[in-house]
């Protein structure tokens, strides 16, 4: 069951480039590869928080739209280092990619997650919240990982958010390995994920909830991950620094949509 929005590829360049001089010029590279078409998927890049500002004023029109990697669970006060929500949408961010196995893995929670994702969702921006499984067993228990953590998010939720919630499924074995999953796997997990949804937020609201893959897309592997996989689009790590690479996903991402290809 395809969601009822438009593809969305998300590039996230977590920690990189290394200065706002090379972000720019990556930036302004996709923005060029990209410049020509119309296109039918929503882009998207989420630059690290030092050059959100100035990194969505290169695209004024939000032709590609402005992503957070991580917000704070906290609205204001005596939180150094972090960012509120608050503070993300006032430089133009439209969305936040909320619990990255990377941020999990220095501590976010389930619980913060949820609470974020509220936040998010609440101020009008979309949540592109992440699951994903360590490794995969014989005996399935990676789907109770992803049952875990997504079931928390989904009970928190008003059927109205579900349009701007956005769930990425990024295995984390897959995450700038090399090892993709199948289009298979892939698509079983999404049916999955949609069960879930149509458990916790009935069968109704399904389409409203965009299902992304995620960990180690390159322009060899998603036409087939659309294809067969029918994920709603990717959220895309080492393949975003390349501007060939990402605009080359996001033309097969076009041509999914437009030629069925
Ligand atoms: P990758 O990262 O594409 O480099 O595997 C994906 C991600 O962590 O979002």
């Amino acid at each position: 069951m395809a969601s009822s929005h438009p593809l969305l590829i998300v590039g996230n360049w977590k920690m990189n480039p290394e200065s706002l001089t090379s972000a720019r010029q990556l930036f302004i590279d996709i923005r060029g590869a990209i410049a020509k078409k119309k296109l039918a998927p929503t882009v998207a890049i989420a630059p690290p928080t030092p050059f959100l500002t100035e990194i969505g004023k290169l695209s004024p029109s939000k032709r590609i739209s402005l992503v957070a990697q991580t917000v704070s669970v906290n609205q204001s006060g005596a939180h150094t280092g972090e960012s509120s929500v608050s503070m993300l949408k006032s430089v133009g961010v439209a969305s936040v990619i909320i619990g990255h196995s990377e941020r999990r893995a220095s501590g976010v929670t389930d619980e913060m997650v949820v609470a974020k994702t509220i936040a998010v969702l609440k101020a009008g921006m979309t949540a592109i919240v992440c699951v994903g499984e360590k490794e995969r067993d014989t005996h399935g228990h990676y789907f109770t990982t992803v049952e875990t953590q997504l079931q928390a998010v989904l009970k928190g939720l008003s059927k109205a958010s579900l349009s701007r919630l956005v769930v990425a499924y990024e295995p984390i074995w897959a995450i700038g390995t090399g090892n993709t999953a199948t289009a298979e796997d892939a698509h079983e997990m999404k049916l999955f994920i949609q069960k879930i949804i149509a458990t916790v937020c009935g069968r109704a609201n399904v389409k409203k909830v965009r299902i992304l893959y995620g960990g180690s897309v390159t322009d060899k592997n998603a036409a087939q991950l659309l294809v067969d996989g029918e994920v709603d689009g990717f959220l895309i790590g080492g393949s975003s620094l390349k501007a060939t690479t990402f605009a080359n996903i996001v033309t097969i991402a076009h041509a999914h949509t437009t030629h069925g290809t």
